[in-house]
């Protein structure tokens, strides 16, 4: 099936099987092998992107239902040389450990931050401590999707405490 493609602001054709996910499509059809596949169940958060600005586990959506969405991965963000400020807060707080899971970890961060600048919606603000600022338990809580099996949470979480605001 001929389908149109827009990830990291570029616009790829592909002839896809409808059955293949966001996921496979990236990996196997684009080559973009920043974004990972963990447990292909929704469980994990290793493979999440961002689509029109939210996050989503690619696993768990077909490629073909993306045609006019803006995708985003892990290499939408900086890169080795040149790190954004969410990838040098992880860094320099040890915000990992084998790293597998870091890319998805980065783009639902990511999402998360974006949305805290455009403002939370009142039933989220209402509900927390300082609507301007999450706390350790409120990023735990959002992040809560995104698993680490090394257990680097305590430096995922600082980083991500440094780089909002
Ligand atoms: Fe998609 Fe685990 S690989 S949630």
């Amino acid at each position: 099936m001929k389908t149109e493609l827009t990830v990291n602001g570029v616009s790829r054709d592909l002839d896809l099987d409808p059955r293949v996910t966001l996921l496979d499509a990236l990996r196997h059809h684009l080559h973009m092998t920043g974004t990972k596949k963990g447990c292909d169940h929704g469980q994990c958060g290793a493979c999440t992107v961002l689509v029109n600005g939210r996050r989503i586990n690619s696993c768990l959506t077909l490629a073909v239902m993306h045609e006019g969405d803006q995708v985003e991965t892990v290499e939408s963000l900086g890169s080795p040389e040149a790190p954004n400020p969410l990838q040098e807060a992880f860094i320099s707080c040890d915000g990992f450990q084998c790293g597998y899971c870091t890319p998805g970890q980065l783009m639902s961060a990511t999402a998360m931050l974006e949305e805290a600048k455009e403002g939370w919606p009142s039933h989220v603000s209402e509900s927390l401590s300082n609507p301007g600022t999450l706390s350790d338990a409120e990023i735990a809580e959002r992040m809560s999707g995104n698993l680490c099996r090394c257990s680097a949470y305590p430096g995922i979480r600082q980083a991500i405490a440094r780089t909002q605001g």
